[in-house]
Formats: C-alpha cells, sequence, structure tokens
C-alpha cells in the first residue's frame, strides 16, 4: 500500500499529482498535520538555527531533527526551539546517523562550505530532499556531481539563495526581461562589510565541546587552531571560499538571472588582503570579471573590511541597458532609472532586513524560498533555484577565485563552463580529500 511518505519520495517524478490542499495560502497553509514535512537541519550554529526557527514556525514543517558535532551549538538550538516552537528535536552529533531515520523527509544543510556538497550527496542517497544553503559547493567538480546526483535520486534540491523567490524581486526580472531599460549589456554586483582581524591563531587543545575530526569530513586533516571554528573558516581555503562564494554568490546569481546567461567564456580576478595582518587567506578587497560568449558583462566588487558604497545599500546588483538602469537594493525592492540617471520606478519592499545580520539577512522574506522548496516536494512544483542553476551561478565565483588564486586569466567552454588550457586552474577544479571521505556518485 502507498503511504504519504511513499508520495513524498515520488512527487518529483513523472507520476506526481497534487493531493493536498489546493487552498495554500502564503504563510498560512491551510493542511492538516500529517502533511508536514519532516525537517532535520545540519550545522545549527548560526544560520542553521535561523533556518529551523524559521521553517519550524511553519505549520506544514517539523523540525524533526537537529545535528551538530559541537555541543554547545546543540544545547544552544534545543533552548531556543524549544522556546519557539515548544518542542525540543531528536539530536545528532553524525549527519550519518540522522540520514538513516526514516521519519525525516528533508534536510537543510547549514555547515561550512567543505561540508557542502558532501552532505548532499549523503542525503540524496539516503532519498531525501535537500534544502541546500549557498554555495552549492566548494570546487566546481562537486558542483557537477550534485546535479548529475539531484537527477539520479530524483530529488529536490534548492539552493538557499533565498532572492530567487521573492516576489519584486521575480518582477524586477521580469521587467529586465519585458525591456524596460532596453537590451541589457552588463550587470554589476558588490558586498560591503566592515569585519575585524580573525588574528594569529595557534595550535591548540581540541575542546571538550567539539568533534574535530567530524568537522573536517571531507577535508584533509589538519591541527586544531583557534581561530577556525565557528564562521573563521570562510576566511581559509582549505574550509572556505572567501566573501565571493559567502556573499558574493547570492547577487551574480541575481546577475546572472538577469542577463539570461549560463556559462562564461573568459573570467579575470584580481584582489589582495589589505586591511590586517592576520591569518585570513582569502581577498578582503575583490574584483571578478566575468564575459560571456553573446558580449554581455558582470562584475562583483568585495570589500570585507571596507563598508563605504556608492549606492545607499551595502549590498545589491544593478544592471545597464541601452535605454535606463535597474538597480536591485538589499532585498525584495528595485529601482528604475532612465538614461541620464533620472529615477522613473521604485518598488519598495515592506519587509524589515538587515544584510549583516550573518545568521539571518534576510528575516522572514526566506518564507517565500522554503514555500517553493516544500511546493516542489510536496507538488513537483518547479525549484525556484534547483541545483543545476544554483551549480552556475556558484561556478561564476569559483572561476573568479581560480582565476585570483592561479594569478591567470580564465579562457572558459560555454557549452559547460569547463577550463580551456590551464592546467593550474584546472587543478583548482577539484578538491583532494581525506582519505575515505572522496565523493562517490554510484
Ligand atoms: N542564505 C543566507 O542568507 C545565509 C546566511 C548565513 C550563512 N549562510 C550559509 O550557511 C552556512 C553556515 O554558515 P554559519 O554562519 O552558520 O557558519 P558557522 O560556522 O557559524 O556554523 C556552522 C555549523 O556547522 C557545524 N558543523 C560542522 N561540521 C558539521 C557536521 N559534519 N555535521 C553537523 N554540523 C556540522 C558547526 O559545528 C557549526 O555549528 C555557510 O555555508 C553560509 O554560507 C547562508
Amino acid at each position: 500500500m502507498s503511504t504519504r511518505r511513499d508520495f513524498l519520495k515520488t512527487a518529483l517524478g513523472a507520476t506526481a499529482i497534487s493531493f493536498l490542499a489546493p487552498n495554500m495560502i502564503f504563510g498560512k497553509d491551510i493542511m492538516g498535520a500529517n502533511d508536514r514535512i519532516n525537517l532535520g537541519v545540519i550545522g545549527v550554529n548560526s544560520r542553521g538555527l535561523t533556518l529551523a526557527k524559521n521553517f519550524g514556525v511553519r505549520s506544514d514543517c517539523k523540525i524533526a531533527a537537529i545535528c551538530d558535532v559541537d555541543t554547545r551549538a546543540i544545547e544552544k538550538a534545543n533552548t531556543q526551539l524549544n522556546d519557539k516552537l515548544g518542542y525540543v528535536p531528536k539530536n545528532y552529533r553524525d549527519l550519518r546517523e540522522m540520514l538513516e531515520n526514516k521519519d525525516i523527509d528533508a534536510v537543510a544543510v547549514a555547515t561550512p562550505d567543505h561540508w557542502h556538497a558532501p552532505a548532499c550527496l549523503l542525503a540524496l542517497k539516503a532519498g531525501k530532499h535537500v534544502y541546500l544553503e549557498k554555495p552549492a559547493s566548494y570546487a566546481p567538480a562537486e558542483g557537477e556531481m550534485l546535479v548529475r546526483a539531484a537527477a539520479k535520486y530524483n530529488r529536490a534540491v534548492q539552493m538557499g539563495s533565498q532572492r530567487r523567490s521573492m516576489p519584486k524581486v521575480i518582477q524586477g526580472i521580469k521587467e529586465l526581461k519585458d525591456g524596460i531599460i532596453g537590451d541589457v549589456s552588463y550587470a554589476k554586483a558588490w558586498y560591503t562589510n566592515t569585519r575585524k582581524s580573525i588574528g594569529h591563531g595557534k595550535v591548540a587543545p581540541v575542546p571538550e565541546w567539539l568533534d574535530w575530526d567530524l568537522w573536517q569530513g571531507p577535508a584533509p586533516r589538519t591541527e586544531f587552531r583557534d581561530n577556525i571554528v565557528h564562521y573563521n573558516w570562510h576566511w581559509f581555503w582549505h574550509w572556505g571560499t572567501g566573501e565571493a562564494l559567502n556573499n558574493g554568490t547570492h547577487m551574480v546569481d541575481v546577475c546572472r538571472w538577469g542577463l539570461e546567461e549560463e556559462f562564461p567564456s573568459f573570467v579575470s580576478s584580481t584582489g589582495n588582503r589589505f586591511t590586517w595582518d592576520d591569518d585570513w587567506e582569502t581577498p578582503d578587497t575583490q574584483l571578478i570579471n566575468i564575459q560571456f560568449p553573446s558580449g554581455k558583462m558582470l562584475s562583483w566588487e568585495g570589500r570585507s573590511c571596507n563598508g563605504a558604497h556608492s549606492t545607499q545599500d551595502p549590498v545589491g546588483a544593478i544592471f545597464y541597458g541601452t535605454n535606463g538602469t535597474l538597480e536591485f537594493s538589499e532585498y525584495n525592492s528595485y529601482k528604475v532609472y532612465d538614461i541620464k540617471g533620472n529615477l522613473v520606478k521604485e518598488v519598495k519592499s515592506d519587509a524589515q532586513t538587515d544584510s549583516r545580520d550573518i545568521s539571518n539577512p534576510s528575516g522572514s522574506l526566506d518564507n517565500y524560498h522554503f514555500t517553493n522548496f516544500f511546493d516542489a516536494i510536496r507538488e513537483g512544483k518547479k525549484l525556484n533555484q534547483d541545483i543545476d542553476s544554483g551549480h552556475k551561478s556558484t561556478l561564476l565565483v569559483q572561476l573568479g577565485n581560480i582565476a585570483y588564486r592561479t594569478g591567470t586569466s580564465l579562457q572558459i567552454d560555454p557549452s559547460n563552463g569547463h577550463i580551456l588550457k590551464n592546467k593550474a586552474a584546472n587543478k583548482l577544479w577539484s578538491r583532494t580529500y581525506e582519505k575515505g571521505w572522496e565523493m562517490k556518485l554510484d
């Protein structure tokens, strides 16, 4: 006999039909308790805890489990989730054990970047749908494998680039495509912040609250140092991907979407660590320039340690066309200017957001993306940012980092995004794994 859980597992298949109440209203889903999606959240120190809270307040979601290798993060999450949701989810330290739990329909992955693709692949193999925080992967080869894995295991994989589901961003992109600023030739995105020094770390005993072996997981082993866990891993190439993939992914994705492009033909990048003398390895100031075979251009400017910005928004994406300019500010809003720069239209957001809030930059607006993810799981609706699209946007900034790290400009095959005739750059297409932790599709 077919059960609800069987249905959830085939909902993306050809035979999927909608059996849930058709009267779903955003934020007030009318459905019985049996129709809830049981979600497991992996990595709950910061972003994952926000995801657990924001998913958990939905009437169609139960946070069935949380998983973390830091016992303090689990305790903090238990307390805050109990306060907010009125229950404590099941706790796990090892995500492989959590994935064996047959009651879990879907997982959210909010670990450091080196774990994103390996965790997603394990989840797909266990039959789970995945809400995968950006960036889709640490290295391009991993993203390609996830695209194949999502198809092979027939599960929804939504990248956590939440702007893809915000109504006014969707509306602005439609206006671009309808020609509101004429032919669009160039899109520019930026991110600015005033991040502090991470100092010089020292080798230290592994704290009793941390499973350092599982934290490292697929990454080759190193000694524990006291300025990596949490968050600072972003700035070390061994685990992190720098500001380009941390925050660049969001707006570069909006640019690629508005330009209606897929793979580029040329990528270059310059940058440096200018501001502090410390262990931070990735650039704190970086420019990435991308050209597509159509000739359209995309650039990204990241300044991690200088928060000045030329428009009113610390984060944004702007499109230049033959008849005018369209600018997306932080979240769910945009402005249109004529060719001389006079404001001709403004679509404002009604939500309170703070792009400098590292765990919850887009507040309640995340819920649009969650709804799209759940609709894909239950009704087979198209994902607004499936892994194929998520990989293509992540790849643009990955190529930028590869150009920066090798000090070379990259010629790219626009049919698949692969780097042409550049041995040093191609070495960074994939990563070296800790023995036994290699990603394998079969
Ligand atoms: N979409 C957004 O707006 C947004 C916002 C913030 C962060 N993020 C993304 O979320 C991810 C997490 O960011 P963060 O700021 O919360 O980082 P963080 O370092 O504060 O937290 C990561 C957590 O993952 C845990 N972890 C590590 N390995 C694990 C494993 N094997 N199993 C279970 N847990 C494990 C760590 O112990 C930690 O608690 C990043 O990839 C980041 O890019 C997205």
